[in-house]
């Protein structure tokens, strides 16, 4: 049994392998482990109380895979219902003919099932960062001046997106990978997306295949970061495919990310991933250096910190005089 996870996982990775020593599933380790990040008021990347998108609204992605039989669920931009994961997991578990459900689909599905709903996703102190973040395009200002719904259908939000969407905070979001007593692999990523987001903006975390993919038979692999890349590269996947032709993690892991340095476009950030082998061996890779992501198998009583490797990518953000 094995879990490794982002290091925001910490306060969830305990309970994740005492459902795993409980005889869960690997998708019950990380759908546990996954929740508890998801209710920590001090992570505002995930789940509630995470930075909301431009209008201060939350959106929710999140994802979940099972290795043995691919099978997977996915929401996002899911306003309203905290625990995205399970409902993530149950878009797998109910066998729908469907794999990711978005927006108000998404919304009308965790309700339908009976997921957990929250009135308010945000703290105070969530909506003055928010309030400040969008402080340089002015429309915090418009917005707290009238109330939301007042806010034309048509206002714009282009130009205002590029100004308040920030860098710094975009390399949120949470990993769980386990290994079950079966030897079935599962994967769970969760996540609000970028501060300050277009509203609907999907990143990384919800598309199977970017964010998150699992494959009994060579391994996974989980991002975190510029959601962009991730989509654009197909990251997650790269890493099982490198494995796949026969390269070990350590390889797979780093072609995958130096994939990234080939990407062009105006906005290029930050990119993390945690990946393991179907031999359980593991590995975690950073374009940010002294980045850390922990691990914890059966018998440790509990979890270690493990150092990323460093694989450095070029940062580009917005071009000079584009509107
Ligand atoms: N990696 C999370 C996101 O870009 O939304």
């Amino acid at each position: 049994m094995l879990i490794i996870a982002s290091h925001n996982g910490a306060i969830g990775i305990h309970q994740a392998m005492a459902a795993l020593k409980g005889g869960g599933s690997a998708l019950d380790a990380v759908e546990t482990g996954t929740r508890l990040v998801e209710a920590n008021p001090d992570e505002h990347s995930v789940g509630y109380n995470g930075y909301p998108n431009i209008l201060g609204e939350l959106e929710l992605d999140a994802s979940i895979m099972h290795g043995r039989t691919l099978d997977s669920g996915a929401v996002a931009a899911m306003r309203g219902f905290p625990y995205a994961i399970s409902v993530a997991r149950q878009v797998l578990e109910r066998k729908l003919p469907h794999v990711l459900l978005a927006g108000e689909g998404a919304e009308r599905f965790a309700r339908e099932i009976g997921a957990e709903e929250r009135d308010e996703m945000l703290t105070d102190a969530v909506r003055q960062a928010w309030s400040k973040g969008l402080a340089p395009t002015r429309l915090s200002e418009r917005l707290l001046a009238q109330a939301l719904p007042d806010l034309p259908e048509d206002a714009p939000l282009l130009g205002l997106v590029k100004l308040a969407t920030d860098p710094e905070r975009v390399a949120g979001t949470v990993n769980f990978i386990a290994i079950d007593s079966s030897g079935d692999i599962g994967s769970g990523v969760s996540t609000s997306g970028w501060a300050w987001k277009y509203p609907g903006r999907i990143g990384d975390s919800p598309i199977i295949g970017a964010g998150n993919y699992a494959d009994n038979r060579y391994g996974a692999c989980a991002c975190t970061g510029m959601g962009e890349m991730a989509i654009r590269a197909g990251t997650a996947r790269s890493v099982v495919l490198y494995l796949q032709m026969g390269m070990t993690l350590e390889a797979a892991a780093h072609t995958a990310m130096r994939d990234l340095r080939d990407l062009g476009g105006d906005y290029i950030g930050g990119m993390n991933l945690i990946a393991l082998d179907r031999h359980g061996e593991h590995i975690g890779l950073s374009s940010e250096a002294g980045r850390k992501y922990i691990v914890q198998t059966g018998d440790m009583a509990q979890h270690a910190e493990r150092q990323r490797g460093l694989v450095e990518l070029p940062r580009r953000w917005g071009g000079a005089g584009r509107d």
